[in-house]
C-alpha cells in the first residue's frame, strides 16, 4: 500500500504510467464513495482528482505574486504567467484567500476554470474569511486597491465556509489540498497567541478538514506555515496529508528542517510542499530574503559563492536552489512563486536539467550546505 508520504511522488509516476496510484490514498481514508455526512453545497469530485496529480518534476507554481506581493501585477501579466506555466508543463498551482485578499484566487481560478479539472492539482488555504470593504487599499505586502477585509476563523464552520467561498471565488469545481494558513508564531496578528488559535483549530479546523477529506470534498489537508513548530503540532493533533512548509528549507537555511521536520514527516507519512524555495526572491537575485530587506549576515557572500560555483559547473543559482528543495524523499513538490511568463518558463526549465554531482560535492566540501543535506541525483 502506498504511504501517505509517498502520494505526491507516486502520483507523478502514476500519471506517467497511466495508473491511478493515489486512489490508494482515497481508499485508505474511506474513499470517495463511502458513506459519510456530505454537504450538498460542496462538490463531490476530489479525492478522485488526486488520482491524476501530474507533476513530472516535483514542481508547482506559487500564488503570492498573483496577489500583488510587493507590487501591483496587472491582470495581463498574471494571465501571461499562468499561461506560460501551463504551456511549459506546470500542473500544480497554490493560492490562498490571503494572497491579495482574494485577488490571487480570482486570477488563478479564472485561468484554471477553463481547464479540465483532472489535469491539474490546486491547493488553497483556510483560516481567514474575507469581507468586501470599500475603505481598504493595500494590506501589508499586498498592494493595490484590494477593497477587502479579513478576519481569522479556525473553527469547523469557518473552515467549511472558507472552502465554499474559495470554490465560488475561483469558479472551479474542486480543491485538492486545503492548508491551514499562517497559524504560526511568526504571524504578526497572533505572535505568542498562536497557541490559542491552534487550540481552536485543534477542536475545529483540523477535525473538520478530516471530515471534508473523508466526504471527498477536498483531497487532503495540512498546514501552510512559515515555522516548524505548528507543523509538528498539527501532526500531533490530527492526520495531515501534506504540509506546505515555507521559509524553512532552502539552500541557505535547512538545518532545523533536517533535524526536526523531516524525521517527523517520515514517521507520520506526511509529504512536504516547500514554499518560498527562493527565499522570497534572494536566491533568484533579488534583495528580499524571506519577505524582508534585512539580509542575515553572511548570506550575500554565501549566495555569491554558490552562484560562482554553479557557473563553474554549467548551471545557475536559481536552478540549484529549486532542485535542492525538491531533492529530499519527504518532499512532494517545490513551489516557487513567479511574477512573469519568463519566470514561469525559467523555473519550470530549472527542474528539468541535470546538475553535475560535482557541484553538490563542491558545496559540501566548502561547507556551503550541510553535509547530510539530500541533493538531487
Ligand atoms: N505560509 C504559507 O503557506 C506560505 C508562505 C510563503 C510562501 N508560500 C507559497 O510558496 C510560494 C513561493 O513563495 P514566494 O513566491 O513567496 O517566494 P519564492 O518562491 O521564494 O520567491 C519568489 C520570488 O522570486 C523571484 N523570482 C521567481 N522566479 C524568478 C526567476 N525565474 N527569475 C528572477 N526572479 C525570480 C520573484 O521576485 P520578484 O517578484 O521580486 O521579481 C518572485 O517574487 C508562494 O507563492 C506561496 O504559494 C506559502
Amino acid at each position: 500500500m502506498a504511504s501517505r508520504r509517498d502520494f505526491l511522488a507516486l502520483s507523478a509516476v502514476a500519471a506517467a504510467a497511466g495508473v491511478a496510484a493515489p486512489r490508494l490514498m482515497a481508499a485508505e481514508k474511506g474513499g470517495d464513495n463511502e458513506q459519510g455526512r456530505r454537504d450538498e453545497a460542496l462538490p463531490n469530485n476530489p479525492p478522485l482528482a488526486m488520482d491524476r496529480f501530474p507533476p513530472e518534476h516535483k514542481y508547482g507554481v506559487g500564488g503570492t505574486q498573483m496577489g500583488n506581493m510587493y507590487r501591483v501585477t496587472s491582470n495581463e501579466e498574471a494571465r501571461a504567467m499562468l499561461a506560460a506555466a501551463w504551456e511549459s508543463g506546470t500542473r500544480y498551482f497554490d493560492t490562498s484567500p490571503w494572497y491579495g485578499l482574494g485577488l490571487s484566487e480570482r486570477r488563478m481560478g479564472h485561468f484554471l476554470s477553463d481547464r479540465d479539472p483532472s489535469e491539474y492539482l490546486l491547493s488553497t488555504k483556510v483560516g481567514r474569511l474575507l469581507t468586501p470593504d470599500a475603505s481598504v487599499g493595500s494590506v501589508g505586502m499586498w498592494k493595490g486597491n484590494l477593497r477587502t477585509d479579513y478576519r481569522y476563523d479556525y473553527s469547523a464552520d469557518g473552515v467549511r465556509r472558507s472552502i465554499e467561498d474559495s470554490l465560488q471565488r475561483m469558479g472551479v469545481s474542486k480543491i485538492d489540498l486545503a492548508y491551514i494558513h499562517d497559524l504560526s508564531p511568526d504571524n504578526e496578528d497572533m505572535g505568542s497567541q498562536w497557541k490559542e488559535y491552534f487550540e481552536i483549530a485543534r477542536k475545529g479546523a483540523i477535525p473538520e478538514l478530516e471530515r471534508l477529506r473523508d466526504e471527498g470534498i477536498i483531497g487532503g489537508w495540512g498546514m501552510g506555515v512559515n515555522e516548524i513548530e505548528p507543523s509538528l503540532a498539527a501532526m500531533d493533533a490530527g492526520n495531515p496529508d501534506v504540509i506546505l512548509q515555507a521559509t524553512q528549507y532552502t539552500l541557505l537555511n535547512h538545518r532545523d528542517a533536517l533535524d526536526r521536520l523531516f524525521p517527523a514527516c517520515r514517521k507520520r507519512d506526511v509529504s512536504l510542499v516547500i514554499g518560498a524555495p527562493l527565499g522570497s526572491g534572494f536566491l533568484a537575485g533579488s534583495n528580499h530574503w524571506m519577505y524582508s530587506t534585512d539580509i542575515p549576515d553572511g548570506f550575500a557572500e554565501q549566495r555569491d559563492r554558490i552562484s560562482a560555483i554553479a557557473r563553474e559547473h554549467g548551471t545557475n543559482l536559481r536552478t540549484a536552489a529549486l532542485q535542492f528543495t525538491a531533492a529530499p524523499d519527504v518532499v512532494g513538490a517545490t513551489i516557487p512563486g513567479a511574477r512573469t511568463a519568463e519566470h514561469a518558463r525559467e523555473n519550470q526549465a530549472s527542474m528539468t536539467v541535470d546538475i553535475p554531482a560535482e557541484f553538490w560535492d563542491a558545496l559540501k566540501s566548502e561547507g556551503l550546505i550541510e553535509s547530510d543535506a539530500p541533493v538531487p541525483g
